[in-house]
């Protein structure tokens, strides 16, 4: 066994990534009859392995369940960024111990980012013996090996070093008119408060070859929209000799027909002029980028090795809001970062003034052990940290409801993804710029892309008409 050892990972020297075409079969009447139950924590690159792990567990005949009680595997796929993670799965563990006591066949397999934590391995290795399987992130083509040659022992399969990158992979997708596809996993900014290029490993591109090839099946299987996720999309390519860089791959994937394009998550220090042309000139790559801040005040930019200033990134935004026709920018912004000042919080206040984003993620800092933030000094107290979240938050909200406001009375495009949880009368879909809406008369075109009158905007969703 090779458990991960976090610090490592810094003194990687770039290895050569094979990109391996898989050719697996596997019995599908080995669990005929047999439910599992998969629970998925933290991001879309989450969501979406999820989506590989549902298509392997099927492919042994394994059937989904959503009770957990009715399950014959249980898959928790976990997140690591922020430490309220961990108490998420220790507390739903409780539920699937109870569950094996009842039937000690049930399979439970842990996996995602806290498995490729060393100290959460060796703890589910001492403290939870009951769980039968645990894999990495850089394992999941291995999870029907590990079920098929499962004993007694637990199995851990956790690879510290990235793997390669794969390929003619399955995916059983959440949805059928819009669609995840990687295009890079892993991540080489090491910003020093993030767990990722640890647990993910770093950054390798799948040739764009495979993308475009993907995205066509997809068209053909009457997909309306794709997003092309990744850690950090915009820095694609960067590790593959002649690969073609982001800007470019937009362009192919745009090229495709698709009707819409979407990209996760752009990192400013990698954002090009070409990145925005193509935006600005294809109608079908939408006019919504998410464009994380995470800071405001230059100081602790500097200590986040983020790799930009206010300015630049005051810069950037201005040049995309002048180029993107109506173009929605939203953002990721922590607050607390160790010995965060009221002038540094002020600078964030200032940003946000002046970008007056459509939306924020935002995230009081959290220490992560073994990222260099995680050993920096911090004297500031959690109550004063939740104070700044509050006070962002609430700024945060009143331009994301100005923005919405603006959009009332006019017609916008909606692609229509279902029936809305609140009210079945209405349907649910996301304009370009990604804004939710529900709307009223439009039943029968779950699929389409249609003109939507917005009559009522809230601060997160709108109600409209189709017009
Ligand atoms: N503490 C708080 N927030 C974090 N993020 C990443 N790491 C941490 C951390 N240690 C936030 C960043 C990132 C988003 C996905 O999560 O804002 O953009
Ligand atoms: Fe983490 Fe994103 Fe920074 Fe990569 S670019 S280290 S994923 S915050």
């Amino acid at each position: 066994m090779n458990l991960p050892n976090i610090k490592e990972a810094r003194k990687r020297t770039k290895n050569e990534v094979e990109h391996i075409y898989l050719e697996q079969e596997y019995d599908k009447n080995a669990f005929k009859n047999k439910k599992y139950f998969l629970r998925t924590y933290g991001c879309q690159m989450n969501v979406h392995d999820s989506e590989e792990i549902a298509a392997r567990l099927e492919s042994l005949g394994f059937e989904s369940t959503d009770e957990l009680e009715k399950a014959n595997i249980i898959i928790l796929n976990t997140c690591a960024i922020r430490e309220n993670a961990h108490d998420k799965l220790y507390g739903f563990l409780g539920r699937c111990k109870h569950a094996k006591k009842l039937d000690d066949s049930i399979i439970i397999g842990i996996c995602g980012c806290m498995a490729q934590e060393e100290g959460v391995v060796k703890e589910l290795m001492k403290k939870h013996p009951y769980v039968d399987i645990v894999f990495g992130t850089h394992n999941i083509h291995e999870l029907q090996d590990l079920i098929l040659e499962r004993n007694s022992k637990q199995n851990i399969r956790v690879y510290s070093c990235e793997g390669n990158v794969y390929e003619n992979i399955s995916y059983k997708r959440d949805s059928n008119i819009k669609a995840w596809v990687n295009i890079q996993y892993g991540c080489d900014k090491f910003c020093t408060y993030c767990i990722v290029p640890y647990t993910r490993g770093k950054q390798r591109s799948r040739k764009s070859k495979e993308i475009i090839k993907e995205v066509k099946d997809l068209v053909k299987d009457g997909y309306k929209e794709v997003t092309l996720l990744g850690q950090n999309v915009n820095a694609y390519g960067k590790d593959i000799e002649g690969e073609l860089s982001f800007a470019d791959l937009l362009q192919s994937v745009a090229e495709t027909g698709i009707e819409r394009v979407r990209f996760v998550t752009s990192h400013p220090w990698d954002f090009t002029d070409e990145m925005i042309d193509a935006i600005a000139n294809n109608d079908n790559i939408m006019n919504y980028i998410h464009l994380p801040l995470q800071s405001g005040s230059d100081s602790i930019l500097k200590k986040m090795g983020r790799r930009y200033t206010k300015n630049e990134y005051l810069e950037l935004y201005n040049k995309i809001k002048g180029r993107v026709k109506d173009v929605a920018i939203t953002t990721d912004i922590i607050v607390g970062f160790p010995n965060e000042t009221e002038e540094d919080f002020l600078e964030t206040l200032d940003v946000v003034n002046k970008c007056k984003f459509d939306g924020a993620f935002t995230f009081i800092y959290s220490p992560r052990e073994g990222t260099p933030a995680a050993t920096m000094e911090d004297s500031v107290d959690l109550k004063t940290k939740e104070d700044r979240l509050y006070k962002l938050n609430e700024l945060i909200n009143k331009y994301s409801l100005e923005n919405n406001k603006k959009l009332e009375g006019k017609v916008v495009k909606v692609l229509v993804e279902g029936i809305s949880e609140k009210d079945n009368n209405k349907v649910f879909g996301y304009t370009e710029t990604m804004k939710l809406v529900n709307v009223t008369n439009a039943k029968e075109d779950i699929g389409n892309i249609i003109d939507v009158k917005i009559i009522e905007a809230k601060s997160f969703s709108l109600d409209g008409e189709k017009n």
